[in-house]
């Protein structure tokens, strides 16, 4: 098998990435809370990865900016990779390079609803029911938090929305590390 390569995403990889979701998620997919979510602005290109193998896009991994409350953070997802290369490690690995990603920017969090079993061993883990809510239906105990900075889930409480939906947060209590801007 030729090597898989782990690539920024572009606006040329559209297609194919809205192919893999619809394929993984079914058209249910519009109807999660996330997706709802999502639907508040733009994902960031920047911090989203592909995996391609002979050309063709075969996994994908988005993060988009999230406020809760007064808090800043970013929601992973949707994570999917193709059927035929299921089980080789690629989402895993994209969801290690997302999470570097956000790191290296700056970033005190990375959220998102999954499967526990699957998110814990990246170092998710799941959020107190009650401190975050979301704008349909979801089961909580699938809320999870990838901690950067300890005690960023602290940071987090209330509603959670796009962060384009929210006036911008006071510089005091965002979820990004000063340094970093
Ligand atoms: C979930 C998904 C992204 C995993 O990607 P992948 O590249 O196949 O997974 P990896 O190779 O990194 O990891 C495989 C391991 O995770 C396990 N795993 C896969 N899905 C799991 C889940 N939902 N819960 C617990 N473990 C899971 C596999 O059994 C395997 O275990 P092993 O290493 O002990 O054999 C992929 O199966 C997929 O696209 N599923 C459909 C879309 C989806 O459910 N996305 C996640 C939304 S939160």
């Amino acid at each position: 098998m030729h090597e898989i390569s782990y690539l920024a995403e572009t606006a040329a990889h559209d297609h194919e990435i809205e192919e893999i979701n619809a394929e993984a998620f079914g058209p249910g997919r519009f109807a999660r809370a996330a997706y709802k979510i999502r639907e508040g602005g733009p994902h960031e290109r920047a911090l989203s990865f592909v995996a391609t193998h002979d050309g063709r896009v075969i996994a994908t991994v988005r993060l988009t900016r999230i406020a809760v409350g007064q808090g800043r953070s970013l929601l992973l997802g949707p994570l999917a990779v193709r059927p035929s290369y299921k089980d080789l490690g690629i989402g895993r690995r994209l969801v290690r390079i997302a999470i570097d990603a956000a790191r290296n920017t700056g970033w005190c969090s990375v959220m998102l609803v999954g499967d526990e079993p699957y998110y814990g061993p990246l170092g998710f883990r799941q959020v107190p029911i009650g401190q975050i809510s979301m704008p349909r239906p979801v089961d909580y105990r699938r809320l999870l938090i990838h901690e950067i900075e300890a005690g960023a889930l602290e940071t987090l409480t209330g509603e959670m929305r796009h962060a384009d939906c929210v006036a911008p947060a006071p510089a005091a209590a965002v979820g990004r590390l000063a340094a970093a801007g």
